[in-house]
């Protein structure tokens, strides 16, 4: 779990989302900006292992901070290190070479990295650890170089240039086509695909169009036969990933297009994250209608005040997006509703944060990240003048959660009684009726289930309780398939 602090908490009980912690997890999320999450090994070497001769193996470890569009690319840079021999391993003090692949969306994250560069560099001077790449957001911004200089990194790559790694790791250079192509690994049924790059939006607080740079959209064809191979490959569960996944557009062909053509393809499909602006109604009836589709939607809206929307620059009125809302409760009777909203922007009155309270509870959502603001260097709001005081913040981010753990409680409590078809996520851990499967319902809610069945199955059970975060699902009423 992150920082002890109350900062940037979310009232989420999934790992779905490139947002802060969840409060009450027990489990790291692996996309977790202010946390770390090691990428699995227990495949290390599978595919190479073993074929090379003599000598001991090089080894690697890859850690990931931030969203999912970060591990997607930690992904990438683990394939790359296993083709070129490196078995993978998840201590620091096992590695020749490190890749720290880092978040940059606030200040905390870059405290955090600079303690594990500390570390590393004492794990080098004692010999251990031989290599230390700096990859990801870190890596493209403004203090990257003298955080090369002062911790003695080896490599330094923006999202940009990972591919730079394998030339750095002895493979022959890769040109990147800013469309990473990432073949499916064989037996994961958990598979990411990046639709689109970049953002072209330019919200005050955001670094994200800075260290990602423009908008890429990815072409559908491309999309369309990664997501074959990948559920051929064993593939039960597609996200596509995005900045901004729903601007994707290829000439007159939008997102809506795309994501029905792979709903067609998936068994089970997701995407993240939205911008309000973008999200066209025949989307949100898609999701209603496409029993592929995972009904919950993750749709930022930052603030419910239109002055503190007009001054983050999102482009939309609050009113227009409590109308998107009322069209996906419309059309999505039984689907989730996820948001982020930043409290303490520069400049923000009681009276804008009473706004967001108000949306807060018109829009009654399942979950929410809420995010106290973070001044970003090279962004216009970390210029900005009206700084709210900490205590302020403090105590309107816990207004925020309070209101929206209060809704996501009632609407968990109304699911109690419901059968559910649960996918599996991820297996119980320690057997003998141990912890339990978590696992998640077509609306997308999170369920505990007591099941031994494995990632990737499906499971009916009947809820029988629930908590602001989650849903506790009584013994399985089938076997899993
Ligand atoms: N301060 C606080 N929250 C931020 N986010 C992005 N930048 C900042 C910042 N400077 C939040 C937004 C975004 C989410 C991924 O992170 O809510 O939607
Ligand atoms: Fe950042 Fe705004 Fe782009 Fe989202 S839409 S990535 S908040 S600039």
């Amino acid at each position: 779990m992150s920082s002890a602090t109350n900062a940037d908490i979310t009232t989420n009980g999934t790992e779905e989302k490139p947002g802060p912690t969840p409060i009450l997890l027990t489990k790291k999320p692996p996309r977790d900006p202010t946390a770390s999450a090691t990428l699995a090994s227990g495949e290390a070497g599978g595919e190479k292992g073993g074929e090379e001769s003599g000598g001991p193996k090089k080894t690697a470890c890859i850690r990931t901070f931030g969203c999912q569009m970060n591990v997607h690319d930690s992904d990438r840079m683990r394939r790359m290190v296993r083709d070129a021999g490196y078995a993978e391993v998840d201590r620091y003090e096992d590695a020749d070479l490190v890749v720290l692949n880092t978040c940059y969306v606030r200040e905390n994250a870059v405290d955090r990295v600079k303690g594990h560069l500390g570390e590393l560099g004492r794990l080098k001077r004692q010999g251990r650890v031989k290599k230390v790449a700096l990859t990801g957001c870190i890596g493209a911004a403004d203090e990257a170089e003298e955080l090369r200089r002062t911790y003695n990194i080896d490599l330094v790559l923006g999202t940009h240039n990972t591919y730079e790694l394998a030339t750095f790791v002895g493979l022959p250079g890769m040109e990147e086509t800013h469309t990473p192509e990432l073949p499916g690994t064989k037996g994961e049924h958990l598979s990411f695909v990046t639709i689109m790059t970049g953002c072209n939006y330019q919200c005050s607080y955001c670094v994200v169009p800075y260290v990602r740079g423009r908008m890429v959209s990815r072409p559908l064809t491309s999309v369309v036969s990664e997501v074959r191979r990948l559920v051929e490959s064993g593939a039960r569960y597609i996200t596509l990933l995005g900045q901004t996944v729903d601007a994707w557009r290829e000439s007159g062909v939008k997102f809506c297009d795309l994501l029905e053509r792979v709903a067609d393809e998936a068994p089970r499909v997701w995407f993240t994250t939205s911008h309000p602006s973008n999200m066209e109604d025949r989307t949100l009836r898609l999701i209603g209608e496409k029993e592929t589709i995972v009904k919950k939607l993750h749709l930022p809206v930052q603030s419910g005040s239109d002055r503190m929307l007009k001054a983050m620059h999102r482009g939309y009125k609050s009113d227009r997006y409590r109308r998107k809302i009322e069209v996906f409760r419309e059309v999505v009777t039984d689907g989730t509703l996820s948001t982020d909203i930043i409290v303490g922007h520069p400049g923000e009155t009681e009276e804008d944060h009473e706004e967001t309270l108000r949306l807060v509870e018109d829009c009654s959502f399942d979950s929410a990240y809420i995010f106290k603001f973070s001044p970003r260097s090279g962004t216009e709001a970390a210029e900005l003048p009206g700084a709210v005081p900490e205590d302020v913040v403090q105590r309107r981010f816990l207004e925020v959660l309070r209101a929206v753990e209060g809704n996501a409680f009632d609407r968990n409590r109304r699911k109690i009684g419901s059968v559910e078809e649960i996918y599996i996520r991820h297996g119980r851990t320690g057997g003998g009726g141990g912890k339990k499967a978590v696992g998640e319902t077509w609306g997308g809610h999170a369920v505990h289930v007591s099941t031994d069945a494995k990632a990737g199955r499906y499971v009916d059970a009947r809820i029988e309780d629930a908590g602001p975060h989650v849903l506790y699902a009584g013994e399985p009423l089938s076997s899993p398939r």
